[in-house]
């Protein structure tokens, strides 16, 4: 995040003397992107952030991947996944992925673990509920609506408050950021972008806590690791730079509307390796007389496409079986757009009520057994309001 912060004690020069009340020197560390060559910030510590004293291997159950085959769009109804009894770490049901990203949904109901996710950046979207988002940057209030970014490797644990907390989860495999075509040069937003500086927060304070022998899982490129730090790793007294925690909220996303159907670009919110995230929010719609407010059929050839439906109504997919909590997949390959008569009734339409998380991907997903298990086999056929054989394979055909 390519905005300078600075929270909590920092001495006034980088890399000097910076001493604790009993005269001892805090432990500096330097966090940072792209071998010194990107964002980073400095952290002052009370202990080494170094001292690690036990690290044991941790094989969580495997996460087992199918092409999508027969190629087909898909539909998943996430509220149908069993979520009980999970934190919003280690209790993620994978949905898709592929060698740049991957989505998992959970229903959190507890505080996770500690945990470092060393393989990339992770963006959180809260579909209902509230949690805080406890970082050795600080913390973090997550409420329904919200992105949360986790930088690559900064230790956090996720504690849901007032009831069970509802997470998309979006793992790169590298960093997520502002799209750069919203930035200037130095890394300011633009007058175009549909968000900017003060729509995003960051942890306000420093938070230290107080323990020894911690334990902290830190998922790597080869697998996972338990390690048990001496000392409490949120020991930070201040913090300053451009790499941290933030937050943005989707409701403060504003929306780009034209006289005709604007692109899934103008929805762009995120960019990250191979991949893009759009919200889609409440808007006012096209205002060409002769317009039609849904999307026209496309084939987006380059991309997989999904989409997470997390508030409103979808006028699009009305028939579709399409609800809240559903995920779409339209993969490249394949040419989707609205449900049969959807362009007809839409037209002189002047509102959607719509909320969703759009995630476009560079390099085909597979499907994880979670999703497999929440999938409503029929969808693909929706469009053809046909009702098929038995012999087809398929269990339902919506019309
Ligand atoms: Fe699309």
């Amino acid at each position: 995040m390519p905005y300078y912060r600075s929270v909590g004690e920092v001495p006034p020069k980088r890399h000097t003397q910076f001493r604790q009340s009993d005269g001892s020197l805090y432990a500096e560390e330097l966090m940072g992107q792209e071998g010194f060559s990107s964002d980073s910030s400095l952290l002052y510590h009370r202990y080494l952030p170094t001292a690690i004293v036990a690290a044991e291997e941790y094989d969580p159950a495997p996460v087992v991947r199918t092409p999508n085959r027969p190629l087909k769009p898909r539909h998943f109804a996430t509220h149908k996944l069993d979520s009980s009894g999970a934190d919003a770490v280690l209790g993620r049901q994978h949905l898709l992925a592929n060698d740049d990203v991957r989505m998992s949904y959970v229903v959190a109901d507890r505080p996770s673990p500690l945990y470092r996710n060393a393989i990339g950046d992770e963006c959180l979207y809260v579909e209902a509920g509230a949690a805080t988002v406890e970082t050795t940057f600080g913390t973090l209030e997550a409420r329904e609506g919200d992105y949360v970014i986790i930088p690559t490797s900064v230790i956090h644990r996720i504690v849901p408050t007032g009831g069970p907390v509802r997470l998309l989860t979006i793992e790169a495999t590298g960093h997520i950021g502002p799209p750069k075509r919203y930035l200037s040069v130095r890394g300011q937003f633009l007058e175009h972008s549909p968000y900017c500086e003060r729509d995003i927060r960051g942890p306000s304070s420093p938070s230290t806590v107080d323990g020894e022998d911690v334990e902290v899982y830190v998922q790597h490129r080869r697998g996972w690791t338990r390690y048990v730090y001496a000392h409490h790793p949120f020991d930070v007294v201040g913090w300053d730079g451009c790499l941290y925690p933030w937050a943005f909220s989707v409701h403060d996303f504003e929306p780009i509307t034209g006289r005709v159907h604007q692109p899934p670009p103008v929805h762009q919110t995120f960019q990250g390796p191979n991949f893009v995230i759009c919200s889609f929010v409440p808007r006012k719609v096209d205002y060409h007389p002769l317009s039609i407010p849904v999307p026209y059929n496309h084939h987006n050839v380059d991309s997989d496409e999904v989409l997470f439906y997390t508030g409103g109504n979808y006028e699009a997919r009305r028939g579709s079986g399409i609800e809240q909590g559903s995920i779409s997949l339209h993969p490249g390959g394949f040419t989707h757009g609205p449900q049969p008569g959807a362009a007809e009734r839409a037209i002189g339409v002047d509102y959607f009520d719509e909320l969703a998380v759009m995630l476009d991907t560079f390099r085909p997903l597979d499907l994880c057994e979670a999703a497999q298990s929440c999938e409503d086999t029929g969808y693909a056929w929706t469009w053809a309001r046909r009702t098929l054989p038995p012999s087809s394979g398929v269990d339902t055909a919506t019309g």
